[in-house]
Order: structure tokens, then C-alpha cells, then sequence
């Protein structure tokens, strides 16, 4: 079974500060003179003595031996999970995962996806803005920061329980998670890469991965075995058994139903529940009978495309750190931050500032919310719900005129913090048993 990381929060937070300095290599020069200050920043916090090789020096990198030398990334090493027992069987209020993963699959996309050599310039990988400890997104940006510190227009999505998603992307314009990598690995402002072909060939010229890739697949490493690796891992990200799940499903298998709901669940999460219910939420954020993903897989429009629309189309400006902020540089291919969500991908009118209805498994750890990481907590995602929404006159009936007391408002908030997986801890010490930049695969 699976057990709980022991890994502190802090490191890691200290960890994804120093990462996002690295992501951003186009303010190199900003970034040295910020070296100093947040060493003194994270120096402490890590290694009261050592302020050197907090981050990965890359010395040597060219080389096939090559191991990071970076203290952050080796004192928060952690334990390789059985992710593909979990695929197999997944956790309570879970549906069966239909598609074969094959463990090998597993840990060669976990190793690629936390490669920062995946992007042109070698500096971001996908687990930088998909963050383990942040529940595989990012909690402080509303919307991240790719290549040469350009901006990306929306939210990071989570990815736990990716594997359910039909249509990806906000705007559902991607169907199948193998064919989906390419968007990050190509987009200007993500990782940049000139083409499909100059991706194969870099990573054709390692021999680690031009090895694996041919014990592990017939075909050798081409684009779709590329997709499939790195889909198996990401498929791999079950997160269930919840003590929502525990209450709600655990009925027959667990003969304790009674006593979780007495003792274990709180009695202000199951009025939340019932409010979430009551008021229509459940509508689009479904629950059936024997499973939940909280979601309908459709796209709706809450009214937070309009309100975007109302404000500033530029980009908020990122602090490196304390009192030093960039203002990312505008999405090369809209000019602006304009979004018209599905609408992009099928041209009706009707479709303008639809979203796809977010999970909201994990729903606590994976703020900002909404598209554009507009709202900061739950309190405020369910206080936007009691206002009317955005205010859109064409949005959602279901969400124009949910009326929710103060005390509705917190009972739902509490439902909402009982969504979290069991299965997270394990998942980020799982996500961190792979040393990022290390030219073999856990080490062997
Ligand atoms: C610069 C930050 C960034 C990087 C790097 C990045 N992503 Fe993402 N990812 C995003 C954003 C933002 C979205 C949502 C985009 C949208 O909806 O238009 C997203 C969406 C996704 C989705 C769709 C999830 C869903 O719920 O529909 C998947 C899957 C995904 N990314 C996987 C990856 C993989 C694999 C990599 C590495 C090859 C990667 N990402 C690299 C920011 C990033
Ligand atoms: C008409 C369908 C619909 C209804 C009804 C609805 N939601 Fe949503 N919900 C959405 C969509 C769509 C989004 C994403 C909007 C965006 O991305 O801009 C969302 C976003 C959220 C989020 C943020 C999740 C995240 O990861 O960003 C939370 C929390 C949430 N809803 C809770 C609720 C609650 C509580 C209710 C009932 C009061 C409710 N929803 C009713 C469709 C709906």
C-alpha cells in the first residue's frame, strides 16, 4: 500500500521558488543579481552552513555520467510508489482505468517529465509548471511563466486524474493525452522546441533515452512512443479515497460507514454536501453512483470570461523575490491576454467564455482557481458562486441566482476540503524519486 511522504512543504516551496528563477531564462542577468538574495533566502531554510549547490549547477551535463550535485534536489529525494498497482485497482470513488499502462512505460515518462533538457533552452520542465507538491499545478502564479519568461494566458490545470479527461485543454481542443504533449513541447512561450523532429533528435542523441526507448518499445523512441511514456505517467496519477470517498463509498467495503460519519467526517462537510446538491453544483460537477470525478466533461460559461474581459489584458506582474517583480512578456500569438475558451476551438457564438468544468478533486491544494486563477481560495470560488457568478447575461441559468447564507457559503467550503486524496503524499515522493537533470533514470 501506499504510505506517506515525510517530505517537509517548505523545502519543496523553497525548491519551486529557485525553479521558477531558472524558468525564466530570458532575464538571465536579473537573474544573477537575484542569486545572492535568494540564497539568503533559501540558504537557512535548507542547509544552515551551505550556500552553494542549492540548485542543479549542470556541470558536466554533456557527460553520460552525469549526476546534479544540487543539495535541495538530493536531501528531498523520494520513494518510488507502485503507480502501476494503483492504475490497476484505483482508489475509492475512482471508475477503472480502461487503458493498459505498463510499468516500464510509467517510469520512463516520470523520468522525461520532470527532464528539464525536454525545453529549447534546457531550463523548464513540464513538472515546473505541472508541480507535485502544488497538486501538479502551480499555486503561485495565476498563470505560469514559460521560455525567455513569457507569458502563458491560463491556470495551470492539475494534473491528477488526467487519465478521465476526454477533451484537454480548457477549451477541450486536444482529445488524446499522447498526442497532447506536443502543445507544451512546441508553444513559443512553453517550451519553445523548433520542431517535433528537433525534440526527437535531442533526445535521440542521449543515450540513456535512445536506450530505453528501444528495450522498451519495438519502434524505438519516435513521437507517438514519446506521447505514450509520457502519458503513461501522467495517466498514472490516480487520486482518490478521499474522506469525502471514505463517507460517501465506502459503504459495503468499509463496515466503519457509520462510524467515519460520526467520528471521521465532519458533520459541516456533510451539510456542504448536501448544499452542493441542493443548489445545483453536482449538476456539472457530477457524482454517480458508484464514483465521482466532479465534473460532467462539458463546458460552461460561469460568467468568469466576462469578468476577465472587463479587466487589464496584461499579464500581473511575478516577484522573484521580496520587493523585485517582472512583468512576463505578452503571449507572442495573441498579442493580449484575450480568451474566448471553447469558443476558439468550434466558432459558435454560443460557445464564447465556456470552460470546461474542472474536477475539484484535490480541490485545496490546487488553487488559484478558475481559468485564469482569478479567484485565490475557496471562500472566495464560493463566494463568487452566491454573488451570481460573473455576471455574464448570457452565462449559465444554473449559476445566476444560487442563493447561499454565510453559513451555506461555509458548510461548502468544508465539503470542498474533504476532496483531498489519501494517495497525494505518496504521489509527490513518488514524483520526487526522480533527481531532475540526472542523465539516468533513478538512479540506475
Ligand atoms: C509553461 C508552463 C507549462 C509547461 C512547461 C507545461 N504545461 Fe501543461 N499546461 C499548462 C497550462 C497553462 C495548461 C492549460 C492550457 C489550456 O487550457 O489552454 C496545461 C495543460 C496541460 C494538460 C491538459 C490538462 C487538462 O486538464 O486538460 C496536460 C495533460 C499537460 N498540460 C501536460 C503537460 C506535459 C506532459 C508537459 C511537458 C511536456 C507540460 N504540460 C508542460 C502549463 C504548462
Ligand atoms: C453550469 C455548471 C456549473 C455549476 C452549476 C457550478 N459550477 Fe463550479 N465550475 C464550473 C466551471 C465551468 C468552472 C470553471 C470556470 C473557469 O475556468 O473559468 C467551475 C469552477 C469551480 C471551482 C474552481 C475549481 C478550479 O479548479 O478552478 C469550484 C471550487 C467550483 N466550481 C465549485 C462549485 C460550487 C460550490 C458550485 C455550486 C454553488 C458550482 N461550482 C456550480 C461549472 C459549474
Amino acid at each position: 500500500m501506499l504510505t506517506p511522504s515525510d517530505m517537509p512543504a517548505n523545502r519543496f516551496r523553497a525548491f519551486v521558488k529557485w525553479g521558477l528563477v531558472i524558468c525564466l531564462g530570458g532575464v538571465t542577468l536579473l537573474c544573477q543579481s537575484l542569486a545572492g538574495v535568494l540564497a539568503e533566502n533559501i540558504g537557512p531554510a535548507i542547509d544552515g552552513t551551505h550556500r552553494a549547490g542549492l540548485a542543479d549547477s549542470r556541470l558536466g551535463y554533456e557527460s553520460v555520467s552525469y549526476a546534479t550535485d544540487s543539495k535541495v534536489v538530493i536531501q528531498s529525494l523520494g520513494q518510488r510508489q507502485p503507480l502501476y498497482e494503483l492504475s490497476v485497482n484505483p482508489p475509492l470513488g475512482l471508475p477503472a482505468v480502461t487503458r493498459h499502462l505498463a510499468p516500464a512505460e510509467i517510469d520512463l515518462g516520470r523520468q522525461l517529465f520532470f527532464d528539464r533538457r525536454l525545453s529549447k533552452n534546457e531550463t523548464l520542465s513540464c513538472a515546473m509548471c505541472h508541480i507535485p507538491e502544488q497538486g501538479f499545478t502551480q499555486n503561485e502564479l495565476a498563470t505560469p511563466v514559460g521560455h525567455l519568461g513569457k507569458g502563458v494566458r491560463r491556470n495551470v490545470p492539475s494534473l491528477y486524474n488526467v487519465a478521465y479527461t476526454e477533451d484537454l485543454f480548457l477549451d477541450g481542443r486536444e482529445q488524446s493525452l499522447e498526442a497532447q504533449i506536443w502543445s507544451p513541447l512546441l508553444a513559443d512561450n512553453e517550451m519553445a522546441n523548433e520542431s517535433r523532429k528537433a525534440v526527437l533528435t535531442k533526445l535521440a542523441s542521449n543515450d540513456f533515452y535512445r536506450n530505453r526507448f528501444a528495450e522498451i518499445f519495438e519502434e524505438g523512441l519516435t513521437e507517438a512512443t514519446l506521447g505514450r511514456a509520457l502519458s503513461a505517467y501522467q495517466r498514472a496519477l490516480l487520486s482518490g479515497d478521499s474522506p469525502f470517498d471514505r463517507w460517501y463509498f465506502g459503504g459495503e467495503e468499509l463496515p466503519t460507514k457509520q462510524k467515519l460519519f460520526a467520528e471521521g467526517y465532519p458533520a459541516l462537510a456533510a451539510r456542504g454536501f448536501a448544499v452542493f446538491q441542493d443548489k445545483g453544483c453536482a449538476t456539472c460537477h457530477r457524482i454517480n453512483n458508484s464514483s465521482a470525478l466532479f465534473t460532467d466533461g462539458q463546458f460552461h460559461n460561469t460568467g468568469t470570461g466576462y469578468l476577465r474581459a472587463g479587466r487589464a489584458l496584461r499579464p500581473p506582474s511575478v516577484q522573484l523575490a521580496p520587493g523585485i517583480f517582472v512583468v512576463p512578456t505578452v503571449d507572442a500569438e495573441t498579442e493580449t491576454f484575450i480568451d474566448d475558451g471553447r469558443y476558439e476551438v468550434t466558432g459558435l457564438a454560443g460557445d464564447k467564455w465556456r470552460y470546461r468544468t474542472p474536477s475539484l478533486r484535490n480541490v485545496a491544494l490546487t488553487g488559484p482557481y478558475m481559468h485564469d486563477g482569478s479567484l485565490a481560495s475557496l471562500e472566495t470560488v464560493v463566494a463568487f458562486y452566491a454573488e451570481g457568478g460573473g455576471g455574464d447575461p448570457a452565462q449559465d441559468p444554473r449559476t445566476q441566482s444560487v442563493q447561499l447564507t454565510q453559513s451555506d457559503q461555509e458548510a461548502l467550503v468544508a465539503f470542498l476540503k474533504t476532496l483531498t486524496s489519501r494517495h497525494v503524499d505518496a504521489l509527490v515522493s513518488d514524483a520526487r524519486s526522480v533527481t531532475i537533470g540526472e542523465r539516468t533514470a533513478g538512479g540506475q
